[in-house]
């Protein structure tokens, strides 16, 4: 089959066509966030030398990133999610996590990251370490894309960030609002 070329005209298709929109607000490009991963991609490849990680993701919002950063990583990976209950069509987090999909792989003495898409509470962080601890894995770090700064009280650390955002509501790249937007290339500010 051939593929259609793009006319000189065409853009490269780092942005998406309704991002210019409304608003939405761009915030971090494609470019960068791909930089980042791959930065991101490079430490987890040299802190795993030798091992093979199980990556769970957590659905929906963390299935763009978990692909993009799996395909940087060099070490072999096993991949599986999980799905927490998600804000419904609200900003704000109902307070209650609830589980919606269970493991599918046994974690016990296996080294686990845990992929987020955005770290806001805390919540659902909290909730997710203490599902995994109770099934014995050798150990455990986090990997999340977006993390906004200073709201969560962790008691742990998040070994792996991608970029620390001011408190903004943000869509795009596997995030929602009403889930929409998952499929923006660039991560946006929603604005009210
Ligand atoms: P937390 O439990 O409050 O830390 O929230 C975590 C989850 O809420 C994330 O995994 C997202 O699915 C969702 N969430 C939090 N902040 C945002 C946002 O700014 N945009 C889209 N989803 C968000
Ligand atoms: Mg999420």
């Amino acid at each position: 089959m051939k593929l259609q070329q793009k006319s000189s005209g065409e853009s490269s298709g780092s942005v998406n066509e309704h991002t210019s929109s409304g608003n939405l607000k761009p915030f971090i490009t494609s470019e960068e966030i791909q930089a980042r991963i791959k930065v991101l991609a490079a430490q987890i490849s040299r802190d795993y030398a030798g091992k093979i990680p199980v990556f769970i993701g957590v659905l929906n919002g963390s299935f763009i990133f978990i692909s993009d950063l799996v395909r940087e990583v060099s070490v072999d990976v096993e991949i599986d999610f999980l799905k927490l209950s998600s804000y419904g069509d609200s900003k704000i987090s109902s307070g209650e996590v609830k589980l919606l999909k269970d493991l599918n792989c046994q974690i016990d003495g296996r080294d686990i990251i845990i992929v987020e898409d955005i770290v806001d509470s805390g919540l659902s962080i909290k909730y997710i370490r203490d599902l995994v601890l109770s099934h014995n894995p050798s150990s455990l770090e986090f990997c999340t894309l977006l993390m906004k700064k200073g709201l969560s009280n962790l008691s742990f650390d998040i070994k792996y960030t991608g970029f620390e955002i001011e408190n903004k509501f943000v869509v795009g790249y596997g995030l929602d609002y009403a889930q929409k937007y998952r499929n923006l290339k660039e991560i946006c500010i929603l604005e009210s």
